[in-house]
């Protein structure tokens, strides 16, 4: 299988719109504090990954001709260059293959020489999650509430 990570803002105008339907699917949303993101907020997430110098930056998770998921950055801050991870997976016959492991990698070598850390935000009872991050090397930092941690990779 062979897996690439593509910016969505190079792709289609139809798969950036469809992407907001892999996020509010059931087995994505379990693992996100926000729980369905309206068209309007997926417009506005959109715009802000054209804009110069943006916030936010996003990859297709690509397996074969398929679009399984996506990794991001977000609350991108140049000045103190850090930024903060999302993933997700939401094709369910497509976890448990490695391809989360890959995208780690892949957002991370894209960030080195342009981020001094990465933070991620996670449920602790999302075990596999956590593991994966902490196996990759990131490091618990501290609690954010009583369900969900925050974790951290230093880059340089
Ligand atoms: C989290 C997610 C991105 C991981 O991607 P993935 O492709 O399933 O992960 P991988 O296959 O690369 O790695 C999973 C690792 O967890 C391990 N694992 C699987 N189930 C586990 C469990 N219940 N407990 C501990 N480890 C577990 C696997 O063995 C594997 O480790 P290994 O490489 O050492 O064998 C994906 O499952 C997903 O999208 N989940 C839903 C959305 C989500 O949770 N996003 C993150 C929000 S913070």
């Amino acid at each position: 299988m062979k897996i690439n990570f593509l910016n969505l803002i190079e792709l289609p105008k139809d798969i950036q719109m469809q992407c907001r339907n892999w996020r509010n699917s059931p087995n994505v949303t379990q693992y996100f504090i926000i729980k369905y993101i309206d068209e309007q907020v997926h417009i506005n997430w959109l715009k802000s990954l054209k804009e110069n110098a943006p916030k936010n930056i996003a990859f297709t998770i690509k397996a074969d001709e398929d679009f399984i998921g996506m990794t991001y950055l977000k609350n991108i801050d140049y000045d103190l260059k850090t930024a903060e991870i999302g993933i997700y997976i939401h094709k369910i016959d497509m976890i448990n293959k490695g391809i989360g492991s890959k995208a780690l990698n892949f957002i991370i070598n894209f960030s080195k020489n342009k981020f001094n850390d990465l933070t991620i935000q996670c449920f602790d009872e999302n075990i596999k999650a956590v593991y994966l991050y902490q196996k990759i090397g990131f490091q618990f930092i501290e609690k954010v509430n009583d369900k969900i941690s925050k974790y951290r990779l230093q880059l340089n």
